[in-house]
């Protein structure tokens, strides 16, 4: 529902700067190619926009089982990405994007799926409501997928760094990822080098992926705000 400020201004809900952004991430959309796909509610609104022009593009390459669905639900051809060579954008949201583009993600569990369509792209372009801007990556609990086995001693690794780390549950069970994983949140960082953050934690054995995006950050974002959506560029 939207309502009104004092001087009837209409104020967007979340839901509405989503759609938002979904709609003005078409605009990096290349006719006649593959794009790439991400994972959450706010690339529902962009898969739901990217079906009116559906037969302008070849498909699509997902990164998850969840959005691989609703591309086929609504018609777009969904490519395994070993299929393509490079694809020239890939859209997807994120949990915090800082002002030089990088960017924690996973709060959909899907991060490992969605670095490697990333890396495989010439441009990220992060679509995201203004909630999404910080100044320092950590407030929102830091994703790592992770192999069971290896759970404690990353879960200890990240103690060490003053990280209070947990294993994702969904019905009371450690929550299993689209590749057979699990996922560790990790409360109070304050990751001020998301590059060297990024590499250093990637390193530990039994660590699939880690969601800082550093080495793969946005190179636009769009972020639905009060007054509309704004483009920032890094
Ligand atoms: C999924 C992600 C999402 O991009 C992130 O969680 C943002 O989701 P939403 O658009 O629902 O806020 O990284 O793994």
């Amino acid at each position: 529902m939207t309502n009104l400020t004092p001087s009837n201004t209409p104020v967007l809900t979340q839901d509405e700067l989503k759609t938002l952004v979904g709609q003005a991430a078409l605009q990096y959309v290349v006719p006649g190619e593959i794009v790439g796909v991400g994972t959450g509610s706010t690339v529902n609104k962009f898969i739901d926009a990217l079906a009116s022009m559906k037969d302008q593009i070849k498909g699509a390459v997902s990164s998850s089982v969840a959005s691989t669905e609703r591309l086929k639900a609504l018609g777009i051809p969904v490519f395994d990405s070993n299929e393509v060579a490079e694809l020239s954008v890939y859209i997807d949201g994120a949990d915090e994007i800082d002002g030089q583009g990088n960017m924690v993600k996973g709060g959909g569990a899907a991060l490992t799926r969605e670095k490697i369509v990333a890396a495989q792209s010439k441009v990220f372009v992060c679509i995201a409501d203004e909630s999404k801007l910080v100044e320092t990556l950590g407030q929102f609990p830091l994703p790592v997928e992770v192999i069971p086995m290896a759970a404690k001693r990353v879960m200890q690794q990240f103690a060490a760094m003053g990280g209070k780390a947990h294993i994702r549950l969904k019905e009371g069970q450690p929550l299993v990822t689209d590749n057979g994983q699990i996922i560790v949140d990790v409360l109070g960082l304050k990751i001020t080098d998301p590059l060297a953050f990024e590499s250093q934690v990637s390193q530990w054995p039994g660590v699939v992926t880690v969601g800082v995006f550093a080495h793969q950050k946005a190179k636009v974002c769009l972020l639905g705000t009060a007054t509309g959506v704004k483009t920032l560029t890094f």
